[in-house]
């Protein structure tokens, strides 16, 4: 679309920049917005009119991009306005860390570059850290692999009215894409036919998924807050560890390197949170009023190779070793020290990979865990457990990703006793798309899983979760759709749950 953004006129440096190509889109990646404060959030859009080519279809010039930010969606209230440079060494992206915006308030955005308009998005600040508040609601997802099938979950998460989206990981897999394009049928060129490695090649993934109407719209609806977990680099690394296809540390270093950048380049983050060669700082803290605190965690970049051969689901003594660690000494205690100290209500830890214990025996006389979740560092959690026992801290909720099944439960101190007191509880949020069409059941809501039996229900289907918190109360609704192989599937609430603050565990209610 070409039209005026604005009266104003552009500034010297917009004046004499270059424009993207005219007749094309430059704004085909769409628009977002993340990591809410009470007075700023942080506007993201990348220039890129033919998103599967090399830098996007453009030059190695930087580009000018006019952005604005306005209290109505037809921008007559325009609240905050200015220009920012799209560079190449960047992949043309730009993160514009938006300030002296009100608290609580809901906002639209949108870019302009060489006279072409994005679509607006709607973003919302966090709300004054100091005001009791009385409710906020947010949706939460994890793991889209783009060939596993259609990102119809979003379409309908962008439906809800949501304060604040929260991204758990896997928000894309770096393995090549077959010509076919796989359950989509929808073909794409051949440079997308090898994994990804070089920046370049993860630069071409990102604009592959996030050419994804869907996902754009999403994005486009409210603020995200987004983690990532072992796909958006390497299937199940830790920390400078890589499988047996990179020949050594220094050259997964690289790789590491390069993975890193690309997702900085692509999400909603501050410069804070930018990559410095192997290096993202990426776990963080996000308040809401005194209602909630996310804790934002990074459960690969520090953490401890797996134990006992990864994949290998037999247990060892390496599993218990009180050296591992699945956040690295640092992150550990600023978690822990952050819970005991958090004056907020409820405690949400953006989690990775199960905590609770997962035993995948069916035979009650042996146990089978993964070595990828929180059971292959059990020291790790069990310091963590112990920590918020002894230190009173109330109302943690953990929510995660990675494993593409919804499943809700509690999380108690000791798994294997069965009096052992429930510090919290968790909830896995299953898959955009990973896995595919996946099929209803599994543990019905509500009953005990004969084999873990703090988990109380599991599904196979793709979709996402919204919750919706109180003072009082924490409500989880698993939001899932019968099949991602074709667009345009329903989606119906499958499982709610509620949490009473101050009584840890969670209950199932009839769902709607
Ligand atoms: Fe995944």
């Amino acid at each position: 679309m070409t039209l005026a953004m604005t009266t104003r006129s552009p500034d010297a440096a917009t004046r004499t920049a270059p424009a993207p190509p005219r007749g094309t889109d430059p704004f085909g990646l769409g628009v977002a917005s993340g990591d809410p404060l009470p007075d700023g959030v942080v506007l993201w859009t990348r220039l890129a009119p033919h998103p599967l080519e090399p830098w996007g279809g453009l030059d190695d010039r930087r580009y000018r991009v006019e952005w604005e930010v306005a209290e109505d969606d037809r921008f007559r209230e325009v609240v905050r306005r200015g220009g920012a440079w799209a560079t190449p060494e960047y992949s043309h992206s730009v993160h514009v860390d938006v300030r002296g915006l009100r608290p609580g308030r809901e906002y639209f955005y949108r870019f302009r570059s060489g006279g072409q308009i994005s679509r607006a998005g709607r973003t919302r600040t966090a709300p004054d850290p100091r005001r009791r508040l009385g409710s906020m609601t947010y949706a939460f997802a994890s793991c889209q692999a783009w060939q596993d099938g259609y990102f119809t979950a979003y379409r309908h998460m962008a439906a809800e009215d949501l304060d604040l989206v929260v991204h758990l990981g896997d928000y894309l897999y770096e393995g090549g894409i077959m010509p076919s394009g796989g359950v989509r049928n929808t073909p794409v060129h051949d440079g997308l036919r090898f994994r990804c490695d070089t920046l370049d090649r993860y630069r071409l993934q990102y604009g592959l998924y996030k050419s994804d109407p869907d996902l754009q719209a999403a994005h486009a609806h409210a603020p995200w807050l987004v983690t990532w977990d072992d796909h958006e680099v390497l299937n199940n690394y830790a920390g400078q560890v890589a499988d047996e296809s990179v020949s050594s540390v220094a050259d997964f270093l690289v790789w590491r390197a390069n993975a890193y950048r690309a997702f900085w380049e692509h999400q909603p983050l501050r410069r804070a949170q930018r990559a410095v060669g192997p290096d993202m700082p990426l776990y963080r803290r996000v308040a809401y009023g005194d209602l909630v605190e996310f804790d934002v965690l990074d459960g690969r970049q520090y953490r401890s190779d797996q134990a006992c051969g990864d994949g290998a689901r037999t247990d060892c003594a390496a599993r218990l070793d009180p050296a591992r660690s699945m956040l690295g000494e640092r992150q550990e205690k600023w978690l822990t020290d952050g819970l005991a100290g958090s004056r907020a209500r409820w405690k949400v830890l953006a989690n990775q990979v199960v905590m609770a214990q997962n035993d995948f025996d069916p035979d009650p006389g042996a146990q089978n865990f993964s070595m990828d979740f929180w059971d292959g560092y059990k020291a790790s959690r069990d310091r963590l457990f112990r920590s918020i026992a002894e230190r009173g801290v109330q109302d943690v909720v953990v929510i995660t990703g990675d494993a593409h099944r919804a499943q809700a439960g509690d999380l108690t101190l000791d798994f294997d006793d069965p009096g052992s007191p429930t510090i919290g509880s968790e909830f896995l949020g299953t898959s955009i798309s990973s896995g595919g069409d996946g099929s209803a059941g599994g543990l019905p809501p509500g009953r005990h899983d004969p084999v873990n039996p703090h988990v109380r229900f599991r599904d196979n289907r793709r979709g996402y979760v919204t919750c919706t918190l109180t003072p009082h109360e924490y409500r989880a609704s698993y939001r899932l759709l019968p099949q991602v192989s074709r667009p345009g599937a329903p989606v119906a609430t499958a499982a709610r749950f509620v949490i009473e603050s101050g009584r840890p565990g969670l209950h199932a209610e009839e769902a709607r």
